[in-house]
């Protein structure tokens, strides 16, 4: 089935430009793509956590090393690697605030 994984990142969450603007195109795609699936991912409101030193560090133990704290973080990354991996199209539109793209 495809699958379009749809990326918002405004801090006026469905209010924001960037929001509405991805909403029109993802609403155009889904009239050609009846069947497909859309995957929503907020990142204002479900910001992903940062890299930092203890993920890269749970990233490079081998897996039988692992505590289970590292292997959670290692978990959490594998679902976004296959969120991501497993859609056929992406819609991101990314506003600018404070001179800079958000940090997602
Ligand atoms: C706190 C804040 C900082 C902003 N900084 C910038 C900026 O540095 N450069 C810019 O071009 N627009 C800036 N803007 C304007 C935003 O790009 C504009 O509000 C845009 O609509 C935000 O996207 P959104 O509506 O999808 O959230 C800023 C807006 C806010 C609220």
């Amino acid at each position: 089935m495809t699958t379009l994984l749809q990326l918002n990142s405004s801090i006026f969450s469905s209010g924001g430009h960037s929001s509405q603007l991805a909403n029109e195109f993802v609403a155009t795609w889904r009239a050609n793509n009846p069947d497909a699936q859309i995957k929503v991912r907020d990142l204002a409101n479900d910001p992903l956590p940062h890299l930092d030193a203890q993920r890269v560090s749970a990233f490079f133990t081998p897996p039988d090393a692992r505590t289970p704290g590292q292997q959670v973080y290692v978990d959490e990354s594998d679902a976004l690697i296959n969120e991501s991996s497993s859609r056929k199209s992406s819609s991101s539109v990314c506003p600018c605030t404070t001179l800079a793209f958000p940090r997602r």
